[in-house]
C-alpha cells in the first residue's frame, strides 16, 4: 500500500501548513493572555468573544488563503459575522481561533486553536493546538494521532460503569436547556459512573479521550469547528466517534458522541435525552 505521508500524499504539505499556523495562533493567544481583553456576548451571557478570537482567526484565514486559494474555509468567527457554513466537496479548513474562550477570559489552562481539513467530506487532517500546555495533536487520516510526537491511543473502557466521562454544561442558558443537560448528568453519574469532568473545551475533551485520560465525551449544542479536527484525532486514536442517537457521525449535527469503544459509546446514545438544535448548515 502506498504511503499516504510519503511524497504521493496530496494532503501532507497542508498538515505541514496547519501545525505552523497552530504554532503561531497559540504565540498570539498565549502573548495576549498577558493583558486584559475586551469581552463581548454572542448568544448568551456564557458565549464569550473577544479580540483575540478575531485576530487569531483572520490570521489563521489570511496564512491558509495565501498557500491555499482555491479552498473553502469555515471559521467561528467568520460564520458570527455572516458567513455560510456549508461543507461541499471542495477541500474545506475548519477552524475554531479559540476554542475555550471563557478559559482565555478566565486564564483556565485549557484553551486550543483547532484546525481540521475536510475533502469530499472526509476528514483528512486534524491539527489541535493547546497552547497553554503546549501540547500539540495531530492526526492524518489513516496515519494514526500524536501529541508532541507521541502516538496516542484510547483506553478501549469498554464498561460504563468503569468509564470517566467528560461533557459540558453548553453555552445555552435556557433554563429547559439547562434541565436538559443536568438531567443527562444524572442519569450518567447514577449508573453508577466513575465520574464526570469538565474542561471547558470540547476539542481538548475530545484529545482526553484520545489520549486514553478520559473514555467518554458528549456534547450537544456544539459546532462544526469544535469537533472538526478532533473526530479525527480520536478516530485516529482507535476510538469510536458516532452520533448522540448512536448512529453515524454528522459534523454539521451539533452532537457528538466520541468513546474509548463503539460498547460505551451506544450505552451513552441510549441513556441520554436528545437535545434539539438547529443543524449548522441550517438556514437560519
Ligand atoms: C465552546 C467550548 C465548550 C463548549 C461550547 C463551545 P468556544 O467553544 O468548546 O466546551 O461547551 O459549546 O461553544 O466558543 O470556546 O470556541
Amino acid at each position: 500500500m502506498a504511503n499516504k505521508c510519503g511524497p504521493s500524499d496530496p494532503w501532507k504539505e497542508c498538515l505541514e501548513v496547519a501545525i505552523d499556523v497552530a504554532q503561531k495562533a497559540g504565540a498570539i493567544i498565549c502573548e495576549a493572555l498577558k493583558s486584559e481583553h475586551t469581552v463581548q456576548i454572542k448568544s448568551s451571557p456564557a458565549d464569550l468573544v473577544t479580540e483575540t478570537d478575531q485576530n487569531v482567526e483572520k490570521m489563521i484565514l489570511c496564512n491558509l488563503k495565501e498557500k491555499f486559494p482555491s479552498h473553502s474555509f469555515i471559521g467561528e468567527e467568520s460564520v458570527a459575522d455572516g458567513a455560510p457554513s456549508i461543507l461541499t466537496d471542495n477541500p474545506t479548513w475548519i477552524i475554531d481561533p479559540v476554542d475555550g474562550t471563557t478559559n482565555f477570559v478566565h486564564r483556565f489552562p485549557f484553551v486550543a486553536v483547532s484546525i481540521g481539513f475536510y475533502v469530499n467530506k472526509q476528514s483528512e487532517i486534524g491539527v489541535i493546538y493547546s497552547c497553554m500546555e503546549d501540547k500539540m495533536y495531530t492526526a492524518r487520516r489513516g496515519q494514526g494521532a500524536f501529541c508532541n510526537g507521541h502516538q496516542l491511543s484510547v483506553s478501549g473502557q469498554d464498561n460504563i460503569s468503569k468509564a470517566l466521562i467528560v461533557t459540558e454544561l453548553g453555552s445555552n442558558r435556557s433554563p429547559e436547556i439547562v434541565k436538559s443537560v443536568l438531567s443527562n448528568m444524572e442519569k450518567l453519574i447514577l449508573i453508577p459512573s466513575h465520574g464526570i469532568r469538565t474542561l471547558g473545551s470540547a476539542a481538548l475533551n475530545m484529545c482526553m479521550v484520545a489520549s486514553g485520560g478520559a473514555d467518554i465525551y458528549y456534547e450537544m449544542g456544539i459546532h462544526c469547528w469544535d469537533m472538526a479536527a478532533a473526530a479525527l484525532i480520536v478516530t485516529e486514536a482507535g476510538g469510536v466517534v458516532l452520533d448522540i442517537t448512536g448512529e453515524a457521525f454528522d459534523l454539521m449535527s451539533r452532537r457528538v458522541i466520541a468513546a474509548s469503544s463503539k460498547a460505551v459509546a451506544k450505552r451513552i446514545a441510549q441513556e441520554v435525552q436528545i437535545i434539539p438544535y438547529l443543524r449548522d448548515d441550517q438556514e437560519k
